[in-house]
């Protein structure tokens, strides 16, 4: 049995309303690449809270280097050189990148358990050598509120990697970074496979299980469908029996019909808290029945563009225009009132209220007025039948319903709420940030199918999207940002998936 570094026997997990695993067996050999695929709400996240400590199984037992074990705390599964990289991670914000690494381990207690007095100085120094072995680049001493995504990333790699942990498991790590980031985490995580480590990757993308992973095991609705070798697996096998049916890669897009004109905006610049220009002076207007999808690399302005449609951000410059009505001044309520949906980049921060019910999300934007409240009354029908009915349409997964707390939801879940219920404002304008980030195909598939059905209805629709495919698959048109300028708008047909990639890189002419 020494051959396996890791085994889960029989292991069934239960939250109320739902068996989120169930009767699950699954073997790791020592220095594997070990995917884990499954649709959203499918037992992955939980599975795996479970080896790190964070839930312990109903039924069923865990053995780790052929010690049947019970790990009772995340504190634990690091004694036993277990680390996790979460769905979403786990940082305190105002720590410097060294304090979050070392936070709660023996260093402090040694000195006091009090942090300030930690060998920073020489924690420092162990992490600069651990990123530049693993080519995990740091400044150790920045603060969390002063990185970004993928850096913040490294820091949960880093953190695993100092309490020397041996078994690491990546839950959706490459769902918010950029293609080239991914690439780089991949040869990251080859990289720690080569010197010895076990990695267990939780993706909803198969060309990534395809390059990285030796085995793959997938869920679906809580039960082991299946063990594959990957390098003999087609990624349509794979891909058909997490979903339980055939799955189609294309999208069916039926000929633009354009309308009046939506959206205009004008000269538009938005400023970041420096002052520096991130947005400059970008014009474009979407027609009624259109897609308008803004391609680029992350961070080159497209995420401002958005919030300066919907006033989450100032701008510093220019206008806009709503159906010809300008907005420029107005505050984020009466432009959503006005015909606006969004999905953000963020969901767990803007989307959604966390503590809140399925139900009450669903209805986060709509509850003030009928049928949801009637004489200043909240009826509670009318956001049970809503509730219930975009549950069905949206095939959105819980244990429990619309009583749902969300933040018991699995994260492609929780998207799929915001998406339904922005959708469901039937807005004129329906602005979608990243809309199937961390979703799985089946519901790529089908929010696609959603975003098109919208078009067809006569809405004008802004996709800001980092997956070139997604861009290339539903565009009507395609503009390109790079460093805060719009470089080139044309048609979709006129664009190669190229071309596209070639302006994102900053070429100005293809
Ligand atoms: N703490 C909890 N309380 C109640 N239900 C939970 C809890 N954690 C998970 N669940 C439920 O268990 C099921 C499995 O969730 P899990 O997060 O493991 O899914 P997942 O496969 O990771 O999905 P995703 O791809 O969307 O992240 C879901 O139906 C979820 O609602
Ligand atoms: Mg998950």
């Amino acid at each position: 049995m020494e051959e396996y570094i890791v085994e889960m026997r029989h292991i069934t997990k239960r939250f109320p309303g739902i068996v989120a695993n169930d009767d699950v067996s699954i073997s790791i050999k020592k220095g594997e690449i070990f995917a884990l695929l499954g649709e959203n709400g499918a037992g992955k996240s939980t599975l795996m809270s479970m080896l790190f400590g964070m839930y312990e199984p109903d039924e069923g037992e865990i053995y780790i280097r052929g010690q049947k074990v019970n790990i009772t705390s995340p504190a634990h599964a690091a004694q036993l050189n277990i680390g996790m990289v979460h769905q979403h991670f786990k940082l305190v914000e105002n720590y410097t990148i060294t304090e979050n690494i070392v936070l709660g381990q023996e260093p402090a207690a040694r000195f006091l358990g009090f942090l300030p007095s930690v060998d920073i100085k020489g924690s420092d120094k162990k992490i600069e050598e651990l990123s530049r072995r693993y080519g995990l680049e740091v400044d150790p001493r920045k603060k969390i509120e002063d990185i970004n995504v993928s850096t913040r990333q490294r820091v949960e790699i880093l953190k695993m990697l100092y309490r020397e942990a041996e078994i690491l498991i990546f839950d959706e790590p490459t769902a918010v970074l950029t293609p080239q980031e991914i690439e780089f985490l991949l040869d990251i995580i080859r990289e720690l496979r080569n010197s010895g480590k076990t990695i267990i990757l939780i993706t909803h993308k198969l060309e990534e299980i395809k390059k990285v992973a030796d085995r793959c095991a997938i869920l679906c609705r809580g039960k082991l469908v299946g063990v594959l070798d990957v390098a003999s697996t087609s990624t349509k096998t794979m891909a058909n029996m997490m979903v339980g049916r055939e799955v189609s890669f294309t999208v069916d897009k039926k000929p633009a019909e354009f309308g009046a004109e939506v959206l205009k905006i004008e000269g538009r610049t938005v400023k970041n808290r420096d002052g520096l220009p991130v947005v400059k002076n970008v014009s474009f207007s979407i027609r009624k029945g259109e897609i308008f999808a803004i391609a680029g690399v992350s961070g080159n302005g497209q995420t401002e563009v958005a919030d300066a449609i919907t006033g989450l951000v100032p701008a510093s410059g220019g206008k806009i225009f709503l159906n010809g009505k300008d907005i420029t001044d107005m505050s984020v309520r009466e432009r959503i009132t006005s015909g606006i949906s969004y999905i953000p980049e963020d969901r767990q921060d803007v989307g959604l209220v966390l503590d809140f019910s399925l139900a009450e999300n669903l209805a986060l934007k709509e509850y003030f007025h009928e049928p949801f409240c009637r004489k200043g009354i909240l009826q509670n029908e009318a956001f049970e039948e809503h509730g219930n009915r975009l549950i069905k349409e949206y095939d959105i997964r819980s244990g429990q319903g619309i009583s749902t707390t969300v933040r018991s939801m699995s994260g492609g879940n929780q998207q799929k709420a915001i998406i339904a219920r922005e959708i469901e404002l039937s807005s004129e304008l329906m602005i979608f940030v990243q809309p199937t980030r961390g979703l799985d195909i089946g519901a790529i598939e089908n929010i696609h199918k959603q975003i098109l059905e919208q078009r067809d209805a006569g809405r004008a629709i802004l996709l800001i999207s980092l997956e070139l495919d997604e861009i290339i698959g539903l565009a009507d048109t395609i503009g390109v940002m790079y460093n805060g300028e719009m470089l080139n708008i044309a048609p979709a047909e006129t664009l190669t998936a190229n071309q596209v990639g070639e302006y994102m890189m900053g070429v100005k002419s293809v």
